[in-house]
């Protein structure tokens, strides 16, 4: 199945555009308009933590984007929507209460350069993009032709969100989690909220559920997107998809911790078909359990099954389980104020809304899926 995916992959490579990463050099992390402490923001984001920063739009700003927003709402583009990954997929029910959202209709215009009369807040938010490239080192993520999002977000009294994940490990992704050219990178919201906005009286948090004490490890290491914890050892826990046993040209699964510049692998290498139909999630939640008491069918090491959490843990979450090692941070949605954190790292979900209208420019900026390693296509 993976070599069919790979074929129909190369594919895709091959008359996909060339990433241009030329732009990224326009930007200045001391001379920016956007104010960011980078300090604080590359503590937070490694961290897995949301990054706040107060009055990224100025007041003129703020009152053209609203102008802008009751004008689209006016014109009826605003629609329903809960979740763009929710685990319930088409099955949900929408009520007036729900939040709406619509794409901001000149962003994609704005990326891609194609207007040359461009606003004020189109340019702060490419500078966002360019800056947050440069200082996280993630230099994919100033190439325009990925597929950045951005849209208008409104929910009323009674809205919510229910606890998700932006972003997700490819492989986790199901059949399909390869085929896309890019993925979201980091998330992040303006928030236009109603004014003296405060969670006692509005509620509307954004409530999210970074660990404890967390390792400070990226998301992604060599590429390779993290999947869950060693909790009590804190580390992160990366799979690697691509992983080449010797005599073998199939590419295999393994999870694995870095400890200084070394891998420490977890888990016997797997192969993707090996599942059999059941989620790489459903299968490693499965191995934990079966290989905590001690029978090593994928896990090498017991206490590492025992130690072991998946980023996301549906089922647990489902029996309304907080994430394990976490803590939770409530992120109030001051109008003004510009959040940011890593779209694979971080659980949250918004709390129900007791009055006004909570208001956001939001958004995830893209970077490029994992590359195939060379060798691979020696090979076959
Ligand atoms: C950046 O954040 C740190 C930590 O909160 C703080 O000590 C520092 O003063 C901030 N720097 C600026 C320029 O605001
Ligand atoms: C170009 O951008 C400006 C400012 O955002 C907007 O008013 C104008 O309609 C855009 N032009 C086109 C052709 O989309
Ligand atoms: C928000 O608070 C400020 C300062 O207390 C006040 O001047 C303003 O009228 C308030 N705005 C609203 C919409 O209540
Ligand atoms: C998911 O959470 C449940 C309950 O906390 C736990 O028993 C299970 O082992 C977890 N699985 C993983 C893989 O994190």
């Amino acid at each position: 199945m993976k070599s069919y995916q790979l074929n129909q992959i190369m594919l895709l490579w091959g008359i996909a555009p060339v990433v241009g990463l030329s732009s990224s050099t326009t930007t200045c992390p001391g001379s920016s308009l956007t104010h960011l402490n980078v300090s604080l923001l590359r503590e937070r984001i490694a961290e897995g933590r949301v990054y706040q920063q107060p009055n990224f739009f100025s007041q003129q700003q703020i009152d053209d984007i609203l102008a802008e927003i009751v004008q689209l709402k006016q014109d009826g583009v605003f629609a329903p929507s809960g979740l763009s990954n929710t685990a319930r997929g088409a099955q949900q029910a929408f009520g007036s209460q729900d939040r709406s959202v619509c794409v901001v209709p000149w962003w994609s215009e704005m990326l891609l350069q194609n207007n040359n009369t461009v606003s004020p807040v189109s340019m702060l938010l490419q500078q966002l993009r360019l800056q947050l490239a440069d200082v996280l080192d993630r230099p994919t993520m100033s190439d325009p032709t990925l597929a950045h999002e951005c849209y208008y977000s409104w929910s009323g009294k009674g809205s919510f969100l229910p606890r998700h994940m932006d972003e997700r490990h490819e492989e986790l992704k199901g059949p399909k989690g390869w085929l896309l050219p890019s993925r979201r990178s980091l998330s992040w919201l303006v928030y236009l909220s109603d004014e003296n906005w405060t969670l006692e009286k509005n509620g509307g948090a954004l409530r999210s559920f970074p660990q404890q004490t967390p390792p400070q490890q990226p998301a992604q290491h060599d590429g390779n997107l993290q999947v869950g914890w060693l909790l009590r050892q804190r580390k992160a826990v990366y799979l690697n998809s691509w992983f080449l046993l010797s005599g073998s040209n199939e590419p295999h699964c393994i999870l694995y911790t870095v400890e200084g510049n070394e891998l420490r692998y977890l888990t016997r290498p797997w192969l993707a078909e090996s599942l059999q139909g059941t989620s790489v999630a459903e299968f490693l939640n499965r191995m934990r359990d079966q290989d905590s008491s001690g029978l090593q069918t994928l896990f090498l090491d017991p206490d590492d099954a025992r130690d072991f959490a998946l980023l996301e843990n549906r089922s647990a979450w489902d029996r309304g389980e907080l994430p394990e090692g976490s803590i939770i941070e409530d992120i109030c949605p001051t109008r003004g104020f510009l959040v940011v954190f890593d779209s694979v790292m971080l659980p949250h979900q918004v709390e129900v809304i007791k009055e006004g209208n909570r208001i956001a420019l939001a958004g995830w900026f893209h970077e490029q899926t994992q590359e195939f390693p060379v060798d691979l296509f020696a090979q076959t």
